[in-house]
């Protein structure tokens, strides 16, 4: 098969990377590895950041400093201050698109807190968001003809004489290995941190395969060694319960009803205070008891869901065992502010790519807002490169070595 933009990953930024790049006029295809909503941005439930001009009490200004003092200054400013400026158009582009954030009793988009700002500008659908996110964006590439092709996983980069041809990849259904051809090339698949098997908030699929691809290709990686642990997850399974809970004012408690630690810290100093306590011989909890049901089952539903189904507890009167689990990688594929790769007409967005936003530590709320800013963006830039490109032979050379590889361990044999 031929395409104009080939788009790997069908998180936010995929989704949103392939919407644009079709919106061009192009052929594109989206190749998701199993089922869109298992990624990591559905998994992401908060909110998503942003300033609006409704918003009390905030600034953009304020939106850049706290993100840098989050990333414990790594963070890339021109990279941070354009998302930043961008978000409250992002947030309107969604609601255009269909989502329906939560508002306030005179209609404007609620904001909550998060941690590592005194300001409310987490914008959310209870605690739902980055679901609720992932299938309007999914249901609109669908509409406006992306081409969707799921259980395809993606192998390897063809080149030739140094410039992108296209893609290998294994196609589940039939283990079969092909090819596709392509003039520009998206890399949106996900960060690494579901290889903390059993201890980490994603699924097992984000295990930075596509990130592996692209080291393979020469191309260089960044900051790999920076990993993010969400203060609370389940304590028995690492569920996420989302920040949300401390946002709306849960509080975090140890087994004598005691708080120790600012629940609004930024997710590694909290994550650092809850180990250090548990060291120290303590367990750790969740405490929702005084919220009240109403606001629980308003805002906080899945918490809730969570902590029954994974735990058998219920919230309402009970504590909640928690732990801090990886939950996001901030290395990745280097790219540039315009999401562009080492490799001409290659692009790169999203949990994958190291685009500068989050340094060492990423603040809750600005990986939704990353995907969808630097998901667009790469759309734009790959159609762009796509328009003024060619396509160039496969080597099928590759494709024969690829699937020998994948005989080999359906066969059973380890090399
Ligand atoms: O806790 C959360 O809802 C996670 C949000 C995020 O990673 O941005």
């Amino acid at each position: 098969m031929l395409y104009d933009v080939i788009v790997v990953g069908s998180g936010i930024s995929g989704l949103y990377a392939a919407l644009y790049a079709r919106r061009a006029g192009l052929n594109v295809a989206l190749i998701c590895k199993s089922n869109p909503l298992r990624s990591n941005s559905a998994v992401a439930s908060g909110g998503i950041n942003a300033v609006l001009k409704t918003t009390r009490q905030d600034s953009i200004r304020e939106h850049i400093a706290d993100t840098l003092k989050g990333a414990d200054k790594l963070g890339r400013f021109s990279a941070v201050s354009a998302m930043v400026a961008g978000a409250e158009e992002i947030i309107n582009e969604l609601q255009a698109m269909g989502v329906v954030f939560d508002t306030t009793d005179e209609g404007t988009i609620a904001q909550r807190p998060f941690g590592g700002t005194k300001a409310s500008r987490t914008c959310y659908i209870a605690d739902k968001t980055g679901a609720s996110i992932t299938q309007t964006l999914l249901v609109q590439c669908r509409k406006e003809g992306v081409n969707i092709l799921q259980n395809h996983v993606m192998l390897s980069i063809a080149t030739y004489k140094d410039q992108l041809s296209g893609i290998t990849l294994l196609r589940r259904r039939d283990s079969q290995v092909i090819a596709f051809a392509c003039k520009s090339l998206i890399l949106a698949g996900g960060g690494y941190a579901g290889i903390y098997r059993g201890h980490s908030t994603n699924s097992q699929e984000s295990s930075g395969d596509v990130i592996a691809i692209a080291l393979r290709a020469k191309m260089r990686l960044s900051n790999m060694e920076f990993v993010q642990f969400h203060p609370t997850t389940l304590a028995n399974s690492g569920t996420l319960i989302s920040e949300a809970a401390r946002g709306e004012g849960a509080y975090i408690v140890d087994e004598n009803g005691e708080r120790f630690t600012d629940e609004l810290l930024t997710r590694d100093k909290l994550s650092r205070n809850i180990v250090k306590h548990q060291l120290a011989g303590h367990s750790v909890y969740l405490d929702f008891r005084h919220l009240g049901e109403e606001l629980i089952d308003k805002k906080l539903p899945s918490a809730r869901k969570h902590a029954l189904n994974g735990a058998g507890i219920d919230i309402l009167s009970e504590l909640l065992p928690i732990t801090p689990s990886a939950h996001y990688t901030m290395g990745g594929i280097w790219v540039r502010d315009n999401t562009s790769t080492d490799i001409p007409n290659v692009f790169a967005c999203g949990e994958c790519a190291y685009s500068g936003v989050h340094g060492a530590n990423r603040l809750g709320g600005n990986s939704l807002l990353e995907a969808a800013y630097f998901g667009r963006l790469a759309g734009i830039e790959a159609s762009r490169a796509a328009k003024k490109g060619e396509f160039h032979p496969i080597d099928y050379a590759l494709v024969d070595k690829e699937a020998r590889y994948v005989e080999a361990i359906l066969e059973g044999e380890n090399r």
